[in-house]
């Protein structure tokens, strides 16, 4: 297991699913808060065993954070959710998942959304803004 532990406090950052639920998961993203949709479980496992890395950060057995990336591994990654415990945010665990992530998409272009409670976050760890960007919801009858 790789230890990238140059956080403020010392954390261990795991790649996989191991020791992740979700409940956990879910648990872990309200209280940051990050909002995102993780009332089903089902749909929450998919967002994750689907994801091309996913990396976790442990305090001891305390899920410190959790980071998932979408992949080409040539061109492209895409950053979809970070997020740290609330009693352990401003002690580096952000950044150390961060430098976990650009380490193994090495190569690529790390691209991801901000939000208002996040843009200083991706500003002082040397993120650019780009005003290109284009979205659209591809819409499901689900
Ligand atoms: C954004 C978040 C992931 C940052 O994680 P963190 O572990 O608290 O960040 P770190 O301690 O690694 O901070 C790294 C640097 O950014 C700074 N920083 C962190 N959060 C910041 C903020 N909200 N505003 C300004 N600076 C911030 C830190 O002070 C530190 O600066 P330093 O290099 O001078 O020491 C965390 O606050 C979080 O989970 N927020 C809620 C969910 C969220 O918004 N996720 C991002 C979705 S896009």
């Amino acid at each position: 297991m790789p230890d990238d532990g140059n956080a403020d406090i010392n954390v261990n950052v795991r790649e996989g699913l191991r020791g992740l639920t979700p409940a956990r998961i879910a648990t872990l993203y309200r209280r940051a808060p990050l909002l995102r949709p993780v009332d089903d479980p089902d749909q929450v496992w998919a967002m994750f065993e689907r994801s091309s890395l996913v990396l976790t950060a442990w305090h001891g057995n305390e899920l410190a954070g959790i980071a998932r990336v979408l992949t080409d591994g040539v061109l492209y990654s895409y950053l979809c959710d970070l997020a740290v415990e609330p009693d352990l945010q401003r002690l580096g665990v952000g950044r150390t998942l961060i430098d976990a992530v650009l380490d193994r998409c090495a190569g690529t272009e790390l691209v991801l959304r901000d939000s208002d409670i996040s843009s200083s976050f991706y500003e002082r760890l040397d993120f650019e803004r780009v005003g290109n960007a284009w979205v659209r919801e591809a819409e499901s009858d689900r």
